[in-house]
């Protein structure tokens, strides 16, 4: 599908160390590189009728600009905050200042794992949420994110 201004745009955001995924623990994460993932990402929004932007970081500050960012530019948001889910105020903040749903994402199911990762500072303040499917996770977050944009 040929992307057009009226498209709607979701810009997916990737946590730290989420860039060594394939490599990182994978009997948690999965055998997928984050390359991988992405690919998968835009095959399903051309199928979806979305524009996507996709972007990964390891640093707090600019997770929090790219948040920023999407205030004028996107529709939804998707973000998988890695660690920083258990412990950014920024990066809550920041979500804090979009009006569009959010589906935040884990590749892990969180609840099972060690009690630090019960708490996300994400999940009171995100339209939906998805854990614990490895990295189909994604595509389901984006199939989700097309139904409550309504497409
Ligand atoms: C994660 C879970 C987090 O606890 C962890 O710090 C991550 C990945 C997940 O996708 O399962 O980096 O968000």
């Amino acid at each position: 599908m040929e992307t057009s201004p009226e498209t709607p745009r979701v810009l997916i955001i990737h946590g730290p160390n989420l860039n060594m995924l394939g490599a990182r623990e994978p009997e948690v994460y999965g055998r997928a590189t984050l390359e991988e993932i992405d690919a998968a990402l835009f095959e399903s929004a051309k199928r979806l009728g979305l524009a996507l932007e996709t972007f990964q970081s390891n640093h707090e500050g600019a997770i929090v600009e790219k948040i920023q960012s999407a205030m004028e530019k996107c529709q939804g948001l998707i973000i998988n905050p890695a660690a920083y889910t258990h412990t950014s105020v920024a990066v809550r903040d920041a979500l804090l200042l979009l009006n569009v749903p959010i589906v935040e994402v884990h590749l892990s199911n969180i609840q099972r794992r060690e009690s630090f990762r019960h708490t996300s500072l994400v999940a009171d303040i995100a339209t939906g949420r998805i854990s614990g499917f490895g990295a189909r996770g994604y595509t389901l977050a984006l199939d989700g994110m097309a139904g409550l944009l309504q497409l």
